[in-house]
């Protein structure tokens, strides 16, 4: 199964049970200071949860272009990338648990209506409860109907407790896990969580239950309704779907590894594409900053920038999809020849004997290129003078503003 065809049975499962279809946000979210890019389906749809008409209705489906950062150091292994759509249905004060469990549950694992996926490599996680909230027994009741007991996990407020940021809606989550390697079987909880730990099983889908509310990061009490938010990240559903242990090798990726060998260039550059196409251009702030960044531990990576944002603009899977912008490329190449001057001016003066730290000070090159380009950089001095070139500069803005 194709991705383009994963995106349309999941569209249509939730269209036929009463849920309108709303298009996906910008990667910019629309007046919420607090993140630079939208991270997850339910971003836009904060005031709805919180209790505010949506002009849609109280059911909605939709696929959602998604920007994460946090796990950049990652990217490269098995399931981590910055950019991916999630797939996610909502119900804003509507259905609750009984119905979010039994339609993933049948989308999941109906040949007819869904992915057929085999329920003999699922596993389920639920909320085990702490001071907020109680053990999720609901949640673990209902899926006893469709799973065996001994595959359904307690797992703590780390991994199935669910908000974004410090304030919002909240709420335990029950989250999917997929046997990729198709020979895990029955599992202990202690030899699932390794195999989490080595991406053996992957997690499918996310089912929040958010009936709380967050403020400066302490739960603070319920919503006035209890909404359904869920969240399929669509490369690591199609990884399971095309039987592959990695999202590289699906075909949301394939092109893009069939003109590059480095796994962060293809990621790097297709989220540079996306950000560009929502209007990000690279600058030493924010949003700009994360581009800027992207774009050049993608061309340490490789330098060979133009196929990979070819593969992106000419992706089957995005034809007709979505949009990119007509000067994708001046952007990209205006960026890196700055960067490339800049880049080889620091390590001529780092080859004549500079200190590879000038290469952060002069040229504002960060670590982790600084590590690609040196050799056997002395990443513990390296620390050490950030650590002392952060003082100094602390110590001049505070002189400022004493003066
Ligand atoms: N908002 C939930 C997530 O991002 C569904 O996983």
């Amino acid at each position: 199964m194709q991705s383009r065809e994963i995106r349309e049975k999941f569209l249509k499962f939730f269209e036929e049970r009463g849920h309108t279809k709303i298009p996906s946000a910008s990667l910019i979210p629309e007046g919420d200071k607090s993140v630079l890019f939208t991270t997850a389906g339910m971003q836009p749809l904060v005031p709805y949860l919180m209790g505010n008409e949506h002009p849609q209705g109280k059911r909605l489906v939709n696929i959602q272009k998604c920007v994460r950062t946090q796990d950049i150091e990652e990217v490269g292994d098995n399931t981590h990338d910055t950019f991916f759509e999630m797939l996610g249905n909502w119900s804003l004060g509507d259905y609750f648990k009984e119905e979010a469990i039994k339609w993933s549950f049948e989308l999941l694992t109906s040949k007819e209506e869904g992915f057929g996926l085999d329920p003999k490599r699922l596993y389920i996680t639920v909320f085990e409860g702490d001071e907020n909230a109680p053990r999720d027994e609901e949640a673990f009741e209902i899926w006893k109907k469709y799973m065996p007991e001994n595959r359904i996990y307690f797992m703590g407020a780390k991994s199935n407790w669910w908000s974004m940021g410090e304030d919002g809606p909240c709420g335990p989550d029950t989250e999917m896990f997929y046997d990729v390697t198709g020979k895990l079987g029955d599992m202990t909880k202690e030899e699932y969580m390794v195999a989490d730990e080595r991406q053996e099983v992957v997690e499918v889908w996310n089912d929040v239950f958010m009936e709380y509310l967050k403020k400066g990061g302490k739960v603070v009490g319920k919503l006035s309704q209890k909404n359904v938010d869920t969240g399929a990240g669509l490369e690591r559903l199609t990884m399971a779907l095309q039987g592959k242990n990695n999202i590289f090798e699906t075909d949301l990726f394939a092109p893009l590894m069939g003109v590059t060998s480095s796994r962060i260039a293809a990621d790097h550059i297709r989220t540079s594409v996306f950000m560009i196409a929502d209007g990000v251009t690279p600058s030493n702030t924010d949003r700009g900053y994360i581009l800027r960044r992207l774009l050049r531990r993608a061309y340490v990576s490789d330098k060979n920038i133009d196929p990979i944002v070819d593969a992106v603009i000419n992706h089957p899977s995005y034809q007709g999809l979505y949009t990119f912008a007509p000067n994708t490329k001046e952007i990209i190449h205006d960026e890196l020849a700055k960067f490339e001057k800049a880049l080889s001016a620091g390590l001529k003066q780092v080859e004549k004997g500079a200190d590879p730290f000038t290469l952060f000070t002069s040229y504002g090159l960060p670590l982790e290129i600084i590590k690609e380009v040196v050799p056997n950089l002395d990443e513990e001095k390296f620390k050490e003078e950030m650590k002392k070139h952060q003082e100094l500069s602390r110590q001049s803005s505070s002189q400022k503003f004493s003066n």
